[in-house]
């Protein structure tokens, strides 16, 4: 599996790679993580201490997505633990949500030096690892967490401040795209709106869960 995986980082396109990649195969997310966890196909497993694979229950209606791990995620192994992850958790505390019920993941899974946004040709790598996930998943419900997770997942031309609250169907699965937590420590005036996205989104679970 690190063989195949070591071959494909002399790929430039991952699009021109052929059907059959572990990925492709993985059955689980335990089978996925080993596969993200030997990642070296971009330049951002150099700079990071570990690749941040996403935790949750493995059979989650709702999944979140995120960016990328920040510092904290680095150092934890774990996504959304420093101050946007806390955020994130009284966000979900306050529509009954637990951790444990939801997944929440990442666009990338390494650690973008400096806290940059992942460029574009590090997400189109590390895309085929979050729709495995997704397609292991098969969550009900996913929460694109800011524009990244909301361009990568929903449309390239999507804007976070336009588009926020809407409804997406894409590929069968229901898509809300609202602000990232990080945005609301910056300007707490979005946080009525991410409100009401989540408000929408548990109105939207109780129909849906399984
Ligand atoms: N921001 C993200 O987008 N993801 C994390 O895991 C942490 C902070």
């Amino acid at each position: 599996m690190t063989e195949n995986i070591q071959q494909l980082s002399l790929l430039e396109n991952i699009e021109s790679v052929k059907p059959g990649l572990p990925w492709e195969q993985a059955q689980t997310l335990k089978e996925l993580s080993q596969v993200v966890a030997a990642c070296r196909l971009c330049r951002l497993r150099d700079g990071c201490r570990q690749a941040v694979f996403g935790e949750g229950y493995p059979q989650a209606d709702i999944m979140l997505i995120g960016e990328g791990p920040g510092q904290a995620e680095d150092e934890a192994g774990r996504p959304f633990v420093g101050k946007a992850g806390q955020l994130l958790d009284n966000i979900l505390a306050a529509v009954g949500l637990q951790r444990s019920e939801v997944f929440i993941g990442n666009v990338v899974k390494c650690r973008p030096p400096g806290n940059r946004l992942p460029l574009p040709d590090e997400v189109k790598t590390c895309l085929p690892f979050l729709q495995a996930q997704i397609r292991i998943i098969n969550p009900q419900i996913v929460i694109c967490l800011g524009a990244l997770a909301s361009q990568t997942l929903i449309d390239p031309g999507l804007r976070i401040t336009r588009d926020r609250g809407r409804w997406v169907i894409k590929d069968g699965l229901e898509i809300m795209p609202t602000f990232h937590p990080a945005a609301l420590l910056r300007d707490p005036r979005k946080k009525r709106p991410v409100w009401e996205d989540f408000k929408a989104v548990m109105k939207r679970y109780e129909q849906v869960r399984r």
